[in-house]
């Protein structure tokens, strides 16, 4: 294969998809990781993690069913390694520090390829030294592209996290003890693609997609739409087929760290009219995150004429002759402490999945959590014994929601499920991807701080 077979995209594209300031990586495929500097709030922040020195991770653009080839190059002096969240891949491609690969140091190449077999919105992000590099901004989106065009006029990406700094624009540390034992510690300078309200153009009347990622380490977005129609068209990167309602005001929708969703918006007919996307945040009204501008004379476009986006080819599973398994989440029984390897520890253990902390690292010692026949279906039972809420992800594989004992749960195939206080949820899979596949609590200082497993499909 040439070179350009390997292209993620065209410039051309990236004008027709309206970025609004994402930067497309096309040719460059490869993906150097380096401190950078940004203007988060007035001044300067120093000491961010990205690609580039100056500018938020890019948007990357693959299409289904086509080989991407992305190595990552650590130019920093930590130790890190990358991994495509969402993505039905190669275990040996999953990023994962100890599971799949060892962490890349500095100066080092790690060659990341692989075919994406699903269509939607995805993202990146590291899984050595998590924490910090996600913290200062190490998060960025992933599209793959439909090979059919789904007759969108224009695209809108907006990645949305929180970023935790002083009144100086410097870092702040990324958590507390306090938070890292409760629901998390949550950032102050609120974000869209790393900007406060960002403006985006598009054709009035036109039919946007809108691809919303909370790449936050912490905050549990509550998202709706103001203005325009709009219909919810994707959630955690797959088409939705059953009628969801439109979040509102006074229904937001709940988008955990890791969750995606895709709305298809009909910009206004009026030039100058807005969409604005909207974030409750605690203890203030809703505030408008990103706004959609209408600008020319408008196309009067419904969505309506929007067919449905083509379903991923994942496999259904078979209630019938699925095994049970368990997973409880909760507080770890011992506390102590994880070991601190390559791929930096918070230092406390708070949490545990079925009682047992993540030991850190390279987990000596720790087998999988379950081990899952290669083709069988399962039903996994998770159970929330905590007062906090946990974005429960499991790589390489996608499940659906069947059952929960607080909730009518829509069938949604997804990688990440929001588990609320209290709840005893059920979900359904075929493991039909072979490997060791992490499982985790997305909120990061869970996740570092015990909440972590591995289920093994062999
Ligand atoms: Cu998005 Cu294990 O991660
Ligand atoms: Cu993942
Ligand atoms: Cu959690």
């Amino acid at each position: 294969m040439n070179r350009r077979e390997f292209l993620l995209g065209s410039t051309a594209t990236a004008g027709a998809l309206g970025l609004g300031g994402m930067e497309l990586v096309a040719g460059a495929q490869e993906l150097t990781i380096q401190p950078a500097s940004f203007a988060l709030r007035d001044q300067v922040t120093n000491g961010m993690v990205s690609l580039s020195p100056d500018a938020p991770p890019p948007v990357l653009y693959g299409r289904q069913g086509e080989v991407m080839r992305l190595p990552v190059r650590n130019t920093l002096a930590d130790y890190t390694a990358m991994h495509w969240h969402g993505l039905r891949i190669p275990n040996d491609m999953d990023g994962v520090p100890y599971l799949t690969q060892m962490p890349i140091g500095e100066g080092e190449v790690y060659d990341y390829a692989f075919t994406p077999p699903d269509a939607g919105t995805y993202w990146y992000h590291p899984h050595c030294m998590t924490m910090e590099q996600m913290a200062h901004g190490l998060t960025g989106v992933m599209v793959i592209a439909e090979p059919e065009d789904p007759g969108f006029d224009s695209e809108q990406v907006i990645n949305l996290r929180d970023f935790r700094l002083d009144e100086n624009g410097a870092f702040l540390p990324a958590y507390t003890p306090r938070g890292a034992a409760r629901a998390g510690t949550f950032g102050n300078v609120h974000t869209a693609n790393w900007l406060k309200t960002p403006v985006y153009d598009h054709g009035a009347g036109h039919l946007v997609r809108l691809r919303v990622v909370n790449t936050d380490t912490t905050r549990i977005y509550r998202l709706h739409l103001m203005g325009g129609d709009a219909k919810i068209i994707a959630w955690d990167g797959h088409p939705v087929e059953v009628e969801v309602p439109i979040p509102t005001a006074d229904a937001p929708l709940l988008v955990g760290p890791g969750q995606r969703v895709d709305f298809a918006v009909a910009m206004p007919d009026q030039e100058g009219g807005r969409v604005d996307l909207m974030a409750k945040l605690p203890g203030r009204p809703a505030q408008p995150m990103a706004t959609l501008r209408a600008v020319g004379a408008s196309v009067s476009r419904d969505l309506r004429e929007l067919g449905p986006l083509p379903a991923n080819p994942a496999a259904m599973p078979d209630l019938a002759n699925a095994d049970l398994h368990e997973f409880v989440f909760g507080w770890t029984p011992e506390g102590g402490q994880p070991d601190n390897g390559f791929c930096g520890s918070l230092g406390y253990n708070f949490w545990s999945i079925n009682r047992i902390p993540w030991p850190g690292d390279a987990a000596a010692d720790v087998g999988p959590l379950a081990t899952l026949e290669r083709g069988k279906s399962y039903v996994l039972r998770l159970r929330n014994e905590s007062p906090n809420l946990h974005p429960i992800h499991l790589h390489g594989l996608v499940f659906t929601p069947i059952k929960s004992n607080l909730r009518k749960l829509p069938p949604l195939l997804t990688d990440t499920m929001l588990l609320l206080k209290g709840e005893v949820a059920e979900i359904a899979l075929v493991a039909d991807n072979p490997g060791d596949w992490a499982f985790h609590c997305h909120v990061i200082e869970h996740q570092k701080t015990g909440l972590t497993g591995f289920i093994r499909v062999v």
